[in-house]
């Protein structure tokens, strides 16, 4: 399969992944079949797609004409081998269960094209475990994306050891193709990049928050107003460089002796999960939460990401 011969998209699973991946897609002009394997999913899904792309037109990024165009695109499919079956290229963003994605994978190697790109978003497991029970596992591929899919520009595209690098170059022509940053990741490592690095913050600022360094407000409004304001424009390499690897290599060398290390997940997480604190789902995490106050975070987020987009890569 070539880049221009893919026509067709198929995405499996609607949830908070899916639903925006299949935007993606619908917005760039192609036409995808969404489905889910709960009914109720889907009417979620195409509601959430619709007020996407109300914030999309809001701010100018696209027009009320596009909207609808895209909204024609996005057909709503109930069954798995309708959805896929004349699909050149197919996104799965189902749970994140291995026996599960490993048993949709070889569904839908039954009724797809021989030829047809087969993606999975997995976050955690390696393809060469996902298309175990494959009879071509040479066409599938993780294309992992970050939420929410339709806005954030990355896509790390991961290979499995019988992944061909037809399927990974088509997959990365495609993503290119629909305006994404596609990113190869040379090895099946758990986390791939992203995920990894992320935790590697994330330790050191559940450690601060727990020995009370600073109050949760005030973490997070200093690494968006330092770390967040410069990485939004220079990768954390090329600010070394700019830093200085001399002063870089001093600093860092005593720091690491001091700050956190753990391999466990940290107690401050553990402790909210077990007392039910979730985050917005249960309206309490590191913060307080109402359903409206979520939906004005969520909106005020996309607004301000769909800006960056278009100052940052779309101009
Ligand atoms: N949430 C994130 O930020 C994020 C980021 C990157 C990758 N991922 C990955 O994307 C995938 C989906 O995550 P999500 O957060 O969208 O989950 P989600 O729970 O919001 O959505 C999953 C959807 O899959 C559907 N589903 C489950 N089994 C199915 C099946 N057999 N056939 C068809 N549909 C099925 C569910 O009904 C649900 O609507 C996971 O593999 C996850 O690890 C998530």
């Amino acid at each position: 399969m070539k880049v221009g011969q893919i026509k067709k998209i198929a995405v499996v699973g609607a949830g908070l992944m899916g639903h925006s991946i299949a935007q993606a897609f619908a917005q760039e002009g192609f036409p995808v079949n969404v489905t889910d394997a709960f009914e109720s999913a889907l009417a979620v899904a195409k509601d959430s797609i619709r007020s996407n792309l109300v914030t999309l037109v809001e701010e100018k990024f696209m027009s009320e004409s596009e909207l609808e165009q895209t909204l024609g695109r996005i057909a709503i499919v109930k069954d798995l081998a309708q959805a896929v079956r004349d699909a050149d290229f197919v996104t799965e963003a189902i749970f994140e269960d291995l026996e599960a994605k490993q048993n949709i994978f070889k569904e839908m190697e039954r009724f797809c094209a021989p030829d047809t790109i087969l993606a999975s978003n997995t976050s955690s497991f390696r393809m060469t475990d996902i298309s175990s029970l494959m009879t071509r596992p040479e066409r599938a591929i993780t294309t992992h994306w970050f939420n929410p899919p339709h806005l954030v520009p990355l896509v790390e595209i991961v290979l499995g050891e019988k992944t061909s690098e037809e399927t990974c170059q088509t997959a990365q022509d495609f993503l290119v193709k629909i305006k994404k940053v596609p990113v190869r990741v040379r090895k099946e490592i758990p986390g791939f990049l992203i995920n990894r690095i992320q935790a590697a913050m994330n330790r050191e600022v559940y450690s601060l928050s727990e020995m009370g360094i600073a109050s949760a407000e005030d973490i997070d409004l200093a690494v968006v107003a330092s770390l967040g304001f410069r990485l939004a424009s220079l990768g954390p390499l090329r600010i070394r460089d700019l830093a200085g690897l001399g002063v870089t290599c001093k600093v860092e060398g005593e720091l690491l002796k001091e700050i956190n290390s753990s391999t466990e997940a940290p107690k401050i997480l553990r402790d909210k999960v077990t007392r039910g604190e979730l985050g917005t789902k249960t309206g309490k995490g590191f913060f307080e939460y109402t359903p409206e106050s979520v939906e004005a975070i969520i909106k005020k987020r996309d607004r301000q990401f769909i800006r960056r987009l278009k100052e940052l890569y779309r101009s």
